[in-house]
C-alpha cells in the first residue's frame, strides 16, 4: 500500500518535471541534436513575416512567419562537404545545398526560410490533400536568382539534419569520376538528385520510399519507349492517370526538354551499371 502511494507520488512528480511545450522540430547537424517547440521558433527574435509572391506548394501568393534557415543552424557545425536535408512526415526528403542555405540572410540572392505554422492560425489545406504545408515548410525569397526548384520547397517538415552530398552518401548512384565535368550523365545526376530523389531511389541508392527505384530490378529506360519516357517525366497523366497517382510531372519552367534528356542520359548510364540485387 505504502509502495503504491510512493509510486504514484513519483509518477506525479515525473509528469510535473516534464517540459510543458512539446518539441516539434528536430535539428540534427554535425552530431548535435536539438529540439525546438513551435512557440520557441515563433518567439525567436529573427522570426519575421515574409511575403512569397508565388508559393511552390500553394501555387499562389502566401505570407508566413518564418525564421531564416541560416539563423536556425547557428550554434551547429556543419561538417565539410555536407549539406542539409529536410525530412517530412511522409518520408519525403529534400537536399538543401549548404552554400545556398547557410549564407547570410541579408544578401540579395535566394534566401531559405523555415515557415512556421502558428497553432492558433493553421494554414489552408494543400490542393487535393487533407494536410496543410505545416508544421514547418522550407520557403524561398527570390528563388529564381539561384534556380531553386519546386522540389527544394519541402513541406510537412519535422526534421532538419546534415548529410553528405547524395553521391558521396550513396556510391551506387555515382557516375565514373573520370567523366568530364560537362558530361550529360554527370549533369543528369545533379538534376536527378534535386528533382527525383525526393521520391525515388536509383540503383538501391537514396532514402525516399514514395515512388519506385528507377534502376532496379529493371531500369525505366528498359521498358519505356524513349519518347514515352520523356513525355512521362513531363506529364505522367498524359500517359496514364488515376486518382492516387503520386507523380505530378514537371512544367517546362521546372525542367526544360534538354534537362529531361540529361536525366534520361543518366538513367541510361545507370542501366548499364546495375548494382546486384540484395
Ligand atoms: C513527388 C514524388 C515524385 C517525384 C518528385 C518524382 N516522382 Fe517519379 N514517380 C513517383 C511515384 C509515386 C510513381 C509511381 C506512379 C505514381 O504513383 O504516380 C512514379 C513513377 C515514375 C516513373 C514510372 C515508373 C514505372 O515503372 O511505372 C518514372 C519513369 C519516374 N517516376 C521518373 C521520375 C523522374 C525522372 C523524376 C525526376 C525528374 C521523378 N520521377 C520525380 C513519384 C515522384
Amino acid at each position: 500500500m505504502k509502495n503504491a502511494f510512493l509510486i504514484s507520488l513519483i509518477l506525479v512528480l515525473l509528469t510535473l518535471a516534464r517540459p510543458c511545450a512539446a518539441a516539434d522540430l528536430t535539428v540534427s547537424i554535425g552530431g548535435t541534436t536539438k529540439q525546438f517547440s513551435t512557440q520557441e521558433l515563433l518567439n525567436n527574435p529573427a522570426t519575421v513575416t515574409i511575403s512569397i509572391p508565388k508559393d511552390a506548394a500553394y501555387g499562389h501568393a502566401m505570407s508566413y512567419q518564418a525564421l531564416p534557415l541560416a539563423v536556425l543552424s547557428r550554434g551547429f557545425t556543419l561538417p565539410q562537404g555536407y549539406g542539409l536535408q529536410a525530412v517530412a512526415t511522409d518520408g519525403f526528403t529534400a537536399d538543401l545545398p549548404a552554400a545556398l542555405v547557410l549564407r547570410d540572410p541579408s544578401n540579395k540572392r535566394a534566401v531559405a526560410y523555415l515557415a512556421i505554422e502558428p497553432p492558433d492560425h493553421p494554414w489552408p489545406k494543400l490542393a487535393g490533400k487533407q494536410q496543410t504545408a505545416g508544421p514547418f515548410y522550407v520557403v524561398w525569397l527570390r528563388p529564381a536568382l539561384d534556380d531553386i526548384r519546386p522540389e527544394q520547397w519541402p513541406y510537412g517538415v519535422v526534421k532538419i539534419s546534415s548529410a553528405p552530398a547524395p553521391q558521396k552518401r550513396w556510391p551506387a548512384m555515382a557516375v565514373d569520376a573520370l567523366l568530364p565535368a560537362d558530361a550529360p550523365e554527370l549533369k543528369g545526376l545533379a538534376l536527378f538528385a534535386t528533382n527525383c530523389m525526393v521520391c525515388h531511389k536509383i540503383n538501391g541508392a537514396g532514402d525516399a520510399e514514395v515512388g519506385p527505384d528507377l534502376n532496379l530490378p529493371k531500369s525505366a529506360v528498359e521498358y519505356f519507349q524513349p519518347k514515352a519516357l520523356h513525355q512521362y517525366i513531363r506529364d505522367p497523366a498524359s500517359l496514364r492517370a488515376w486518382k492516387a497517382m503520386g507523380m505530378k510531372g514537371f512544367s517546362a519552367e521546372a525542367l526544360s526538354d534538354d534537362e529531361i534528356d540529361l536525366i534520361i542520359a543518366y538513367l541510361k548510364y545507370m542501366s548499364q551499371h546495375k548494382q546486384p540485387l540484395k
